[in-house]
Parts: C-alpha cells; structure tokens; sequence
C-alpha cells in the first residue's frame, strides 16, 4: 500500500484545452508528428505519443518540496504521510473506536459561520494574550505530545527551536523522547509541562521535583486517559508496518525503551494515567509544588465548576485530539458551557480539530482565551522538522490575522460570541 495514500487525492494538473498558448503547443505537436523528421528519429510516432510525452501529470503533492511551500497546514500533511514511518504515523493520527469524536471536533467547528462586520478600522491588529501571568503575542499554542522522535530526529528539539523562533508556548509531553533539561535549553526557557499522574505517587513527587527544578513554571495534568482509550487505528497502521520495530524498540531486554522522564523513577513508572484518581489529587500536587497548576481534558461545565473549586490555575477543554474517550462531542461546543461556569475566573485554553485561522477565531469566539494545536504541528515536524513546525505557526498566525480583519475584530477582546453563529 501506497504510504498515506488515502490522504492523497490524485489531483492532476492541468493546462486547460483552451488556453491560447495550449492550443498553439498542440499545433506544433501536430506538426511534428507529421513531420519526416520525427519518423526519421523513430520512437514516438502519434500526436497521443507526444502529448503523453510533453505532459507528464503534476500532481498537486509534488508542488509542496519546501516547508515554504506549503499553502496550508494540510499541505504539510500530506508531505508527512509520505515520509513519516506507517506506524508512527498510525500513532499520529489515531483517534478511538471509529474515530467519531475526531471527526466532530472539525465537523463542529465547520458548523460555525463568522459575521463579518465592516467598515472598522482594522488596520493594526493586537493578539496579545496573558496566560498566567505572562504575555505571549499570539494566542496560538503547542499541544503536548508525546515520543516526537519518532516523526523525526530532532524531535522535540525541533519544535523547542520552533516555537523559540516564533515565541509560541510550547507544553512537554510527560512522554517526551526528549529530557525537560534539554528542551528548554533548546527553547531558551522553560516550558510548560503536561503531567500523566504516575502510578506511583512517590514516582509523580519525583518528576514534579524534576520539572520544577528545570524551571518549569507550569505543570498540565491531563485528566483525560485515566480510563484508557481504545486507539484503533494505530494498530492497523502496526500491522501493515513491515519495517522491523524491535530494532528501534528494544532496549536492554526491555520490550520498549523507558521515556527520558521516566527513568529511574519507582517501580510502575512506565504506565500511563492512574485510574483512582479524583480531585484531591490537586491537593496532592498543591502540597508538593509551588508551580500553577492547569488540568487539561475537561469537557463539561460540572468539571469546570470543580476545577475553579479546587484552585486550578487554568482548565484546558480537550478530548485529547478524539485519542481518549469516544464521546462523539466536538471541543469547541463544550466551550460555551465551560466559558459560562468559568466566568472569567481563569483562562481557558481549548484544543481539538483546529487547523485553520478562522477555527482559531471560532474557539476564542466562544470563551477559549487561547488555542493549541497537536497534529498539526507534528505534521510540520514529521515533514520538514524544525521548518516545516515553523511554517505551520506561521501559517496559522496569519491565518487568524486575515481572519481578523475580515471579521473587523482588531483585537482579541473584540472576539466574542456575537462574531459567530450555527445554522
Ligand atoms: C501523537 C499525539 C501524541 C499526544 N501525546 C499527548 C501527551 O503525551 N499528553 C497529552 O496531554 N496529550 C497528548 N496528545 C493530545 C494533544 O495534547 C492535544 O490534546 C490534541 O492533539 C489536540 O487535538 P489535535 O491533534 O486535533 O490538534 C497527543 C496527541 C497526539 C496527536
């Protein structure tokens, strides 16, 4: 099977039939095959010769050989179908079951349509957002993920230097394939750090220690997969892999190798989330650390009310991308709910489907403060690394900046609810 091949539609260019200068060209192929000249020559002998010939199809994939290329953050999509092994791959673009909450985070945001005012001066934009205490100029956020050395080899170094390039927030990953010291010296400062609760409480005061001692500000404790997640697809994709996986999987007898931030912790550190967790687990982490505290992959306004109860710093609306439980419900339309019980109290930051300025505009429309994205930037990494993460940022910067003024919204307190509506 052709790698990524559902992802290409095989669009083929080509010059109109009646364009001028198509017309003039195929006057000349006629008249070179009727030539004696060409029949001297042998080979191609029929005009269908020629044109086959002098037409090779371009396919519109072949157009993105550059990150700079790249139109649009699916454009690095495809690039990175390509190139990304298939089951890494199948990791990226996994959701569960049959995928219905993955498809319903975009279908939500493409049931929303912008109401465009006009004739405001939107000549300067601002989008200038603070997000515990600190600026950022864009409210475009990276999304943790884990093992990205598996998209490339650069890995979460490359998004570092990325986001550093650009100045976006970036979250660590607790599955990082890179270690938190080296990230952010990459980064050229601390980043935020996303939390999967170990199962063992003496191994999560060890890595909370760690990252706090690296500088990190903020630790995201992703509340999501605590139940598991049934993730299809990545095993489907495993299966059609034939490279040998155990060449880059074992390590020292062990079946997988152990994550940078996991090693060395007490036994049962490599599991995911703990299942018997409950809200005094952020009492927990508030007797331990000083750093703020946000809990990502809330979806519903009881939780939210519960967060702001608890003292969260933050609440981050996620369903994990559609990798965690299949509710079938697109983030952006929990959003209003979580805005409403949140009420200002803290930010919101949401992610979940976005791949466009306009769903960047649509999540701050309804109540987000911020925005992060996930494959689409691990689509830049796995297709040019540190560029191609780049060119997604700067693609969706702009993007949203075009959106903007087009909406006559100038700055990010003009985005609300009445910048949008549903059919
Ligand atoms: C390959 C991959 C790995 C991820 N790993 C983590 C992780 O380690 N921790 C976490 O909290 N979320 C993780 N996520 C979820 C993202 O943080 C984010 O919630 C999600 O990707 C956003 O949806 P989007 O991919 O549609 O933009 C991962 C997502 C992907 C695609």
């Amino acid at each position: 099977m052709h790698r990524g091949s559902s992802l290409r539609p095989a669009v083929h260019i080509m010059t109109p039939s009646t364009s001028p200068r198509d017309v003039q060209r195929r006057h000349f192929l006629r008249w070179l095959a009727a030539s004696p000249l060409l029949a001297s020559a042998g080979g191609l002998s029929t005009f269908e010769d020629l044109i086959a010939q002098e037409a090779p199809r371009r396919t519109f994939d072949d157009l993105v050989t550059t990150a700079q290329e790249a139109l649009d953050v699916f454009d690095l999509e495809k690039v990175a179908a390509s190139k990304v092994p298939l089951a890494h791959w199948g990791y990226i673009m996994t959701g569960v079951d049959g995928e219905e909450t993955q498809a319903n985070n975009r279908a939500a945001l493409e049931r929303i349509y912008l109401r465009a005012r006009r004739m405001i001066d939107v000549s300067r934009l601002d989008t200038r957002v603070t997000l515990l205490g600190r600026e950022w100029p864009s409210p475009l956020l990276i999304a943790p993920a884990g093992s990205q050395r598996a998209f490339h080899p650069d890995g979460e170094l490359a998004t570092a230097r990325a986001a550093s390039a650009r100045n976006h927030l970036q979250t660590l990953s607790t599955v990082t394939s890179t270690a938190v010291e080296e990230v952010n010296r990459a980064r050229g400062e601390p980043v935020w750090y996303q939390l999967y609760a170990r199962p063992n409480w003496n191994g999560t005061v060890a890595l909370v220690q760690r990252v706090r001692d690296a500088g990190c500000p903020v630790i995201v404790l992703t509340v999501d997969l605590n139940g598991g997640s049934n993730r299809l697809t990545v095993e489907r994709y495993g299966r059609i892999d034939e490279r040998d996986c155990e060449s880059c999987h074992r390590e020292g007898g062990r079946a997988d190798p152990v994550k940078p931030m996991l090693r060395g912790l007490p036994t049962g550190s490599r599991g995911g989330a703990d299942a018997s967790m409950t809200w005094d687990y952020i009492h927990q982490l508030r007797d331990i650390t000083d750093q703020k505290i946000v809990v990502k992959g809330l979806v519903t306004s009881e939780d939210a009310e519960l967060a702001v109860g608890y003292g969260v710093d933050a609440i981050w609306v996620s369903n994990h991308g559609g990798r965690a439980e299949g509710s079938g419900r697109g983030t952006v339309d929990a959003l209003p709910e979580i805005a409403q019980a949140v009420a200002g109290r803290m930010p919101i930051i949401v992610d979940g489907g976005f791949r466009r300025g306009t769903d960047l505009f649509k999540g701050l429309a309804r109540g987000a403060t911020a925005v992060a994205i996930g494959r689409p930037y691990l689509w830049g990494l796995g297709a040019f690394g540190q560029e191609g993460i780049e060119r997604v940022l700067e693609i969706l910067t702009r993007e949203l900046e075009i959106t903007m003024r087009a909406v006559g919204t100038p700055s990010l307190a003009d985005i609300g609810p009445h910048s949008i509506g549903v059919d």
